[in-house]
Formats: structure tokens, C-alpha cells, sequence
């Protein structure tokens, strides 16, 4: 088979296990399956006992918390901590996006519209334009912003103070921030991905809220298959209630969600076609690896920066992918979990046997 035809043999329009977000994860009140409170957002200990004592000294000393950084894989609750934060706080969020503020004159609405101590929630913070940054930074650090209006003789500057606000800005690559952005968060805090045992935990209350009845088992193998992400969690229960309403008594037991998650082709580990076919794509076409991303991306019809995101955090961490220097690598256990003989020549360091899987 040819790469060619291999790559399209992708849907990435309709994976279920997609991170990113759908209407249905809404990002505004309708969800109810949002966490409201920190003491009921489940996992992500370190971030939360953090903020705990970051939240409670602001209120104390009754000033605006200090802007929060949140980073980490996407479809991690970085839009749901942003709106427990503005609730402990006892305050508004207002909710937007980098690619969403075009042009200043949008970032100075809505900074203007805010109200003393409000959060300012900004997802995707390093697709800000430049020009949009250079006044985010003194409207961060000084509460003001300075705006030019008309040109040549007619241009008058004014200097705008405005509320003392919290900026929360997310993102899922910390690294592409400038440094001077970066610099003016006084809380930096990482997400990492949740474990089965935090997944069912969120299943099961989850399930409580849509009325879904679940046994422990049942939420643990959804939870398992869930690539260590609430989002994909949430989404993969309702998929099951579908099946365990149809094919059984609409419990979810290991049993009913172990068919459904079968027949959605979502394996034990949460792979679905796509994973496995990336993966089997780095095996037969780059005997194992080493592969740049970038390579990859070209062979499997997928963006770099998708593989890095998306694909690549949780392939990781359950370490089926490694990342050298000079590409990625396969590893002998994902060799074994897909049914394929681990390369012989593979090694981070050396240069790996060419042809050895081609057909
Ligand atoms: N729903 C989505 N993420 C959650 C979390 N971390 N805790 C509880 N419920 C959630």
C-alpha cells in the first residue's frame, strides 16, 4: 500500500475521541456537566491546592488575584478552572480566544467592559497577534492602555485606566509564548492528564448529573479507554448510555461499555483507528523511527502542530512514542500492542536498518 493511499484511510472529521471542542462540551453555562466549585473538580491536585491558597489570600487582602497561566494538553477543564476561578472569586468571566481579537480595538472593548476584579479568560493566548499583545502587556501590568485615535494632526492619544482585572490565558504550547507575555503571569500553572482512577471518578459524577446509571467497573473502562482526558470521557459516556439503553438495560456495567467501546473501535487503551494508523504508519514507512514530525505529518495527511497536541501527549505518556532529537520513535510496547514485531535496528541513537518494514 502507498503512503497515499494509507493517509487516506484517516477520519479525522468524526473521531470520537477528538480533544477538540464540540457544541456540545460548551464553553459558556449550559454545560452542566462543569465543575463550578474547586472542591468539585475532580484530579489536577497540585493546580488546585495551588490556586486554593492563591484565591483565599486575594480575597483576603481584597485585591484581584494575579494572572494565571494554565498550560497542557487540550480538553484538560482549562476553560472550566477559568470559570471556578471567577466563581470563587465571586466574580464575572468573560470568555474569548487569541484568533478571536483581531485587531486592539477588540482587546480594548473588551477590557473596557470589565468590571472591578473580573477574570478576562483568553483560550489559545499564543495565537495573539503581535499588535494585539503590545497592549495587552501595560493593560496587565499597569491597568491602563493608551489609545491613538485619527492620524497626523488630528492624532490624540488618551490614557484609559481600567478595572483591576485577573487575566487567565491558556494554551496548549507554553512554549511558543513570548517571553515578555509570559513574564507577566504571576501563576504558572501545568495540566497533566488525568489518571483512570480521576476519569471514573469524573464519570461517575458526570453520569450522576445526565441521570445514567453506571457501576464502578463500568465507569473504570470508560475511564481507561478515555486517553486521560475529561473531555473525551464525558463524550465516550454518552456514546455508551446509547448502546447499554439499546443492546442492554441501559446500565453501564464493564460488561455494556466493553461491547460499545468495541463497537466505536476505541480499543483498551484508548487508541482508535487513527492512533493505531499513525503509529503503523511510523513501523512500515520509517522502519520505527526515527521520524520528524513534520514528515509524518506530510505521510498521514495531518497538521505537525496536531500530531503534537493531539496525538502525541498521550501516546507519550503511555509510552508507545518516544521523543529523540533527531524524530520520533515507536516502542517495543506499542510494537506488541498492535501486533507487529519490534524493529531490530531501532535505537534512539543509531541510525535504524532502512526498508526493514516496507513492502
Ligand atoms: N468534568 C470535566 N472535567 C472535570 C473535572 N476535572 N472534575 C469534575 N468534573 C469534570
Amino acid at each position: 500500500m502507498s503512503k497515499m493511499e494509507f493517509s487516506e484511510e484517516f477520519d479525522f472529521e468524526n473521531r470520537i475521541v477528538d480533544v477538540s471542542e464540540i457544541p456540545e462540551d460548551a464553553a459558556d453555562g449550559d454545560n452542566p456537566l462543569r465543575p463550578k466549585t474547586l472542591d468539585d473538580y475532580i484530579g489536577q491536585d497540585k493546580v488546585k491546592e495551588n490556586l486554593k491558597v492563591f484565591i483565599e489570600a486575594a480575597k483576603i487582602r481584597g485585591e484581584s488575584l494575579d494572572h494565571v497561566l494554565l498550560y497542557g494538553p487540550p480538553g484538560l477543564g482549562k476553560t472550566t478552572l477559568a470559570g471556578i476561578i471567577a466563581n470563587e472569586l465571586g466574580v464575572s468571566v468573560r470568555i474569548t480566544s487569541g484568533p478571536a481579537i483581531e485587531k486592539p480595538g477588540d482587546l480594548a472593548a473588551l477590557l473596557t467592559n470589565l468590571n472591578q476584579g473580573d477574570v478576562l479568560f483568553i483560550d489559545e493566548i499564543h495565537r495573539l497577534s503581535r499588535a494585539v499583545e503590545e497592549i495587552l502587556y501595560p493593560s496587565m501590568e499597569d491597568f491602563a492602555i493608551d489609545i491613538i485615535t485619527g492620524k497626523g494632526q488630528m492624532a490624540a492619544s488618551y490614557h484609559l485606566p481600567l478595572p483591576k482585572f485577573t487575566l487567565v490565558g491558556a494554551t496548549t504550547r507554553a512554549g511558543q509564548l513570548t517571553a515578555p507575555l509570559r513574564d507577566r503571569f504571576g501563576v504558572v500553572l501545568r495540566l497533566e492528564l488525568y489518571s483512570p482512577e480521576e476519569l471514573a471518578q469524573i464519570v461517575t459524577r458526570s453520569a450522576g448529573i445526565l441521570g445514567i446509571k453506571i457501576v464502578h467497573d463500568g465507569a473504570l473502562e470508560i475511564a481507561l479507554r478515555s486517553r486521560g482526558t475529561p473531555r473525551i470521557a464525558n463524550r465516550l459516556l454518552k456514546r455508551v448510555r446509547d448502546f447499554a439503553q439499546v443492546i442492554s438495560d441501559g446500565i453501564i456495567t464493564a460488561e455494556s461499555a466493553k461491547t460499545a467501546l468495541d463497537r466505536l473501535e476505541i480499543d483498551e487503551l484508548g487508541l482508535d483507528r487513527n492512533d493505531r494508523r499513525m503509529l503503523e504508519a511510523i513501523i512500515r514507512f520509517y522502519n520505527g523511527g526515527p521520524v520528524g514530525v513534520e514528515t509524518l505529518a506530510a505521510a498521514i495527511g495531518e497538521e505537525a502542530v496536531t500530531i503534537e497536541d493531539v496525538y502525541e501527549p498521550y501516546l507519550l505518556q503511555i509510552g508507545f512514542l518516544s521523543r529523540t532529537p533527531r524524530g520520533r520513535c515507536i516502542t517495543a510496547e506499542a510494537c506488541r500492542h498492535l501486533g507487529y514485531d519490534f524493529p531490530k535496528g531501532i535505537s534512539n541513537a543509531m541510525p535504524v536498518q532502512p526498508n526493514l518494514f516496507n513492502e
